[in-house]
């Protein structure tokens, strides 16, 4: 009998909703199949405006986004179930992250708030759904991210070398794998992963993004630039410590200089060459014996990033897809194991990588209602 999830993810970089179905049997992890929805401008737009420190928008129009978002979510996994002919029942639990509107760790009353309402999800899908996995976390004092992790760990640690992988989404995010399984795993959000490069790109010429990094590619590096960036807190701090879109955004940019005297391309060079050393600078302090590096996220498809880091870095930089999982796979089938995690009574964080003072079964549960169900008694 296959033992069947789905991992729903919908990261910072407002791309689109991935939905991963995926097979733990005999605790292997096996992607059976997967789907992609790409968000509509309409949706972006009222998310980003949601997402500014200082939104003026309705709770009417709040709770009408989270509801909507929930309806999306259990449409794409009804067409993932009609696509491998799955019948509702057949699945355990979804893992939905749902979408962020505000990650805010360090403020007196530390939240990180995603939507996209599990109610909606498990009436609409039938099945039950684990969601809110960062606030218990939160609750437990930690960082509420990153959450994936322990998944890495579970998958891609190996005994017979030191790895680091790094997920380049929106926001960037490294977990350090030593291959003692003794030795504690650290793993925190580096800084800006796409979201840099995707804004100013958005910006200045109306596209998504910086396609294999062409644009960038075609700009000249201001090294001393880059320089003045790094001087930022963040990049300073210690882990525990996660970050987002509200604090990498452009006026983040402009508070450090004046981008429109610069060459539009020059900037976006130096954007990306920030994102790749950031990352690199994060790996030789943090896990200088690293032997392989592996790419997972989006960004795996910026060649010119991947370029800046392979040249950043002495060992070798290769996709997860190397190692079993598709690099676009890897954060939606880490949230169909966190609904697993929490269905079997077990922890998803790791108390060492977000802060938390526990580890923590995270998530509500809320329950489907078709037959066969894991609610119901096997
Ligand atoms: N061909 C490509 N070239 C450059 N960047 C790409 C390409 N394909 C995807 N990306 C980047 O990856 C991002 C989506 O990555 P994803 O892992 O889904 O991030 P998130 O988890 O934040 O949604 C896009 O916004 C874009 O910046
Ligand atoms: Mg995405």
């Amino acid at each position: 009998m296959p033992e069947l999830y789905i991992g729903l993810m919908s990261g910072t970089s407002l791309d689109g909703i991935d939905a991963a179905l995926v097979n733990f049997k005999d605790n292997k992890v096996q992607l059976v199949d997967f789907e992609y929805r790409p968000l509509s401008a309409d949706i972006q737009n009222a998310i980003q405006r949601l997402s500014k420190p200082d939104a003026l928008i309705s709770l009417k129009e709040y709770g009408a986004m989270d509801a909507r978002l929930g309806h999306l979510f259990a449409d794409v996994v009804n067409t993932l179930l009609a696509k491998t002919d799955m019948p509702a029942s057949s699945i355990k639990a979804i893992g939905s992250h749902g979408l962020t509107v505000y990650h805010a760790p360090e403020i007196r009353f530390p939240f990180s708030l995603q939507i996209g309402d599990p109610n909606v999800i498990a009436e609409l899908t039938g099945i039950t759904t684990v969601a809110d996995f960062r606030r218990r976390d939160i609750a437990a004092k930690g960082q509420g991210a990153p959450l994936v992790p322990a998944f890495h760990q579970a998958v891609f640690q190996n005994p017979d070398e030191h790895r680091c992988i790094v997920n380049i989404g929106g926001i960037a995010n490294i977990t350090v794998l030593p291959k003692h399984q003794s030795t504690e795993v650290i793993g925190f959000d580096t800084g800006p992963g796409n979201t840099l490069m995707d804004l100013w790109i958005k910006l200045q010429r109306n596209l998504p993004y910086d396609k294999n990094g062409a644009w960038a590619k075609t700009g000249k590096i201001d090294h001393s630039l880059v320089e003045l960036l790094k001087q930022d807190l963040y990049f300073k701090a210690p882990p525990p410590k996660s970050t987002g879109k509200e604090y990498f955004s452009l006026p983040w940019i402009y508070q450090y200089f004046d981008a429109f005297s610069y060459n539009a391309e020059d900037v976006q060079a130096s954007l990306c060459f920030l994102t790749a050393i950031t990352i690199c600078d994060a790996i030789k302090q943090y896990a200088p014996n690293t032997e392989r590096v592996l790419i997972c996220g989006g960004g795996i498809h910026n060649a010119y990033l991947l370029e800046l880091i392979q040249q950043q870095l002495e060992c070798p930089v290769e996709s997860t897809e190397l190692y079993g999982l598709h690099p676009d796979h890897v954060e939606a089938m880490a949230f169909a194991w966190l609904a697993r995690q929490t269905l079997n009574n077990l922890p998803g964080n790791l108390k060492e990588v977000t802060g938390a003072i526990n580890s923590v079964i995270l998530g509500g549960i809320y329950p489907g209602n078709k037959k066969g169900d894991i609610m119901s008694p096997e």
